[in-house]
């Protein structure tokens, strides 16, 4: 495995491979979920790339990107066992100049849901999502389904921007308790995971209700929040698959989502109907 520190570096190494290219981009902190989507990168192409990049566009005022779990040799071990071919760790300075023009800002779907609490943040994944699907040119990337309404705003901009790579969503990987893996869950306590479990029973209480042939989306979000106390939810909606709220549940069209603070942490996890 490689490491490239700058865009024209791994453009020039990728540019000596006549292989498909599958890319997986993260933030670090890297946990059995991001292994998933480097397997399924692995399995399906002929180069994997990762990207390391605690993106700070972002992060909003506020929020602490120096506190961001950093691990990197963890992590490079994590990819060099994966079959990672080329890992992209750059600095800030490689990403962003001082003269940035670029923007790439998110339709009112951006600034629903968890744009709620952070405006502005998907206008920063979608940034460095472009800058980094430009500098590598995969044919395919690979996003978790837990993200949600990230995957679906990336879809969007890539079917807008006439880009050239197949997005693909992943399953969401979860420990054997249920809670969906993420960075954020190593800021919890253990009184905290506890807590955070409610999150997967309520999605599990919907997906039975579901199962049971309830619809109404009304109901499923009444049961949902009983099960979510006494966690403080930022939301628990049901919608359809373009993020469109939706009265009742249809099959292969909806996602339920919910997104609970626990302590300070905000957590956020779906299932898909
Ligand atoms: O999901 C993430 O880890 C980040 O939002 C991403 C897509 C790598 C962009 O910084």
């Amino acid at each position: 495995m490689k490491i490239l520190r700058t865009p024209a570096d791994l453009k020039a190494a990728l540019q000596a491979h006549s292989g498909t290219i599958g890319f997986v981009p993260t933030m670090g902190a890297l946990h059995s979920g991001h292994r998933a989507l480097i397997a399924a990168a692995r399995q399906e192409n002929d180069i994997v790339v990762v990207s390391i990049f605690v993106n700070p566009t972002q992060f909003l005022a506020g929020e602490d990107l120096d506190a961001y779990p950093r691990r990197i040799e963890a992590d490079e071990k994590i990819c060099e066992l994966s079959g990672v071919d080329y890992l992209f760790y750059p600095e800030v300075s490689q990403m962003y100049g001082r003269d940035e023009v670029t923007v790439c800002a998110p339709d009112v779907r951006g600034y629903i849901l968890e744009g709620t609490s952070r405006p502005g943040h998907f206008s920063g994944v979608l940034t460095v999502v472009n800058k980094l699907l430009n500098i590598v040119a995969p044919d395919r990337a690979y996003f978790g389904k837990k993200d949600a309404q990230q995957l679906m705003l990336i879809e969007t901009m890539v079917n807008n921007l006439f880009m050239r790579v197949e997005i693909v969503p992943c399953e969401t990987v979860r420990d054997d308790d249920g809670l969906a893996l993420s960075s954020r869950n190593a800021y919890l306590s253990p009184e905290e995971r506890e807590e955070a479990l409610k999150i997967p029973r309520a999605l599990k209480r919907a997906t039975k209700l579901v199962m049971q042939g309830v619809t109404r989306s009304d109901r499923i979000v009444a049961e949902m929040t009983a099960v979510l106390e006494p966690l403080e939810v930022e939301y628990a909606v049901v919608v359809d698959r373009r993020f469109a709220p939706a009265e009742h549940v249809e099959i292969g069209n909806t996602i339920i989502l919910v997104e609970a603070l626990v302590g300070t942490t905000r957590l956020l996890d779906n299932v898909w109907i």
